[in-house]
């Protein structure tokens, strides 16, 4: 059994959660460089818009904090909560959804997402949003999962598309672990 290494040991080019080995895939420098160029492509499209920007929590938490940082224009903020993988590395197709009573109205909606995968959550809340009156509904996603979409979903500003490897750190999570490295970490090797 290898010895489990915490997520707060950072630095690691390899960490272990469960016996998962997970290898250093996306260096915090590059995520940084991501942002700002999604961040710059917003400013310019939404100027003289007043978007409200949706975060899909609880994964996109660091990458809403870090992009939001650098938007310039005037913006709402909001948040929903969507879970539908538990601990598994497979989404379990039912979506749970929490979203408060917000009013959107007449609104650029503009949904902030740290990754996606089946496409499910992504889905679910559209068809929600979709008879809320919102004015436009735009999609950021840190990270694609290439050819991995079980629904249709179009989304705008795509940070990084990678291959379907099961991807922790930046807000991922594993098991509810590993949400606080700053860099991202794709997995390596199974437990024996
Ligand atoms: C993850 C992730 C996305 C979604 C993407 O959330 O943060 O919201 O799954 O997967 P999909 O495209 O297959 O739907 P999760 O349900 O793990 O909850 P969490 O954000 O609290 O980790």
């Amino acid at each position: 059994m290898k010895k489990e290494v915490l997520a707060a040991e950072t630095g690691h080019n390899e960490i272990v959660i469960k016996d998962y080995t997970f290898e250093k895939f996306i260096v915090k420098s590059e995520i940084d460089s991501i942002v700002h160029s999604l961040a710059r492509r917003i400013n310019i499209d939404y100027q003289g818009k007043y978007p409200l920007f949706l975060i899909v929590l609880k994964g996109s938490i660091f990458f809403a904090v870090d992009i939001l940082r650098e938007i310039t224009i005037d913006c709402e903020i909001e948040t929903v909560t969507a879970k539908s993988y538990g601990d598994e590395m497979v989404s379990s197709g039912n979506v749970l959804l929490s979203l408060s009573n917000v009013k959107f109205s007449g609104k650029d909606i503009i949904i902030i997402e740290d990754i996606i995968d089946s496409g499910l959550t992504l889905h679910s809340l559209i068809n929600r949003l979709k008879h809320s009156g919102a004015k436009s509904i735009e999609t950021i996603a840190f990270l694609m999962k290439t050819g991995q979409q079980k629904t249709n979903v179009d989304i705008k500003y795509v940070g990084k598309n990678i291959p379907p490897d099961f991807v922790i750190g930046y807000g991922l999570d594993y098991a509810e672990k590993g949400r606080n490295l700053p860099d991202i970490y794709k997995l390596k090797s199974v437990p024996d």
